[in-house]
């Protein structure tokens, strides 16, 4: 089994942003602009937000963060977004999810330019996708692919599983990896039988939010596992259930440790895997800052 090592992947792409954001400001005078656009009081939205501000600074992206409280109306946070899209600095913005509940989500993030939908959320960018002629992906469908081309893992007829239909994992991700020429079977809450899907998957892809759920015994010898899934968990009977010792390591003094939707007792059947954390996650926020220089190049007409 091999580990796949998100931190290496993301720090090399990261490498790469930056290098290219020189060259360009270089040749342009300009430096890709992204807008985090976040409402509310949510604690997990503004640890996300902050840390999308710091790595835009690192990597040279002109970031700028807007925070509204949570009684803005939806008139004064489209009207925002449409200022947004007008400005000829930002090349990307982001509206932070979820979106205090009195808000009608699709109704704000249908307002975003499509040119400018760094998260690749929209109907229209979606459905490119769909018709593979995507140039832009949704930033953990996307992180996954690079962490494939990085270890050379060639998706093309595999039986793949992903577990989770979401807008911005499991139905992306589905129609990637078959438009990879993986034969694609998209499970879910309502899904019968799962294991057996599991069992015949030569590739998981998990986003389900649930800890160590996928054992040992629901996956195949050989398998490809990844995992989208963040779960915090304590302690129970004074162990940390299915954390191996660096997930321990890492988390303890706070008082909770971080695993995967993966029981750590699967790895070992597999061919490769994502660790959780350490695997996935770095990538996503990576991801969109390579997102946000796409977009700059594709307005700079410079994308080949
Ligand atoms: N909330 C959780 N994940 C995401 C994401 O990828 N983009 C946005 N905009 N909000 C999120």
């Amino acid at each position: 089994m091999t580990i796949l090592d998100g931190k290496k992947v993301s720090s090399e792409i990261k490498l790469q942003v930056i290098k290219e954001i020189k060259v360009l400001k270089k040749k342009t005078g300009k430096v890709p602009g992204l807008s985090v656009v976040i409402v509310g009081e949510n604690k997990a939205s503004k640890v996300y937000v902050k840390s999308k501000d710091k790595m835009a600074s690192e990597l040279g992206i002109k970031s700028n963060v807007i925070e509204f409280d949570e009684n803005i109306s939806s008139v004064e946070l489209i009207k925002k977004i449409k200022e947004l899209n007008e400005d000829g600095e930002v090349n990307g913005v982001l509206v932070q999810l979820p979106l205090p509940k009195k808000f009608n989500t699709w109704e704000v993030l249908t307002n975003i330019n499509p040119d400018k939908d760094v998260d690749c959320f929209l109907p229209t960018n979606l459905g490119m996708i769909l018709l593979n002629r995507a140039n832009i992906f949704p930033c953990t469908p996307a992180g996954i692919l690079k962490i494939f081309d990085y270890y050379n893992i060639n998706v093309s007829g595999m039986n793949a599983c992903v577990i989770g239909r979401s807008f911005i994992v499991g139905k992306p991700i589905a129609a990637m990896l078959t438009n990879r020429n993986a034969t694609v079977t998209i499970c879910h809450s309502k899904t019968k039988n799962l294991a057996d899907h599991l069992k015949r998957a030569d590739l998981i892809v998990s986003a389900i939010g649930k800890p160590g759920f996928i054992s040992e015994d629901m996956v195949k010898q050989g398998s490809v596992l990844i995992d989208v899934g963040i779960n915090y968990i304590i302690k129970k009977d004074d162990v940390y259930e299915h954390c191996d010792e660096l997930q321990i390591k890492k988390f303890e003094r706070k008082g909770y440790a971080i695993t995967g939707d993966i029981h750590k007792n699967a790895y070992k059947k597999s061919l490769y895997y994502t660790p959780v954390p350490g695997g996935v996650g770095p990538m996503t926020v990576t991801m969109l800052m390579y997102n946000t220089l796409q977009l700059f190049k594709k307005k700079q007409d410079l994308l080949k």
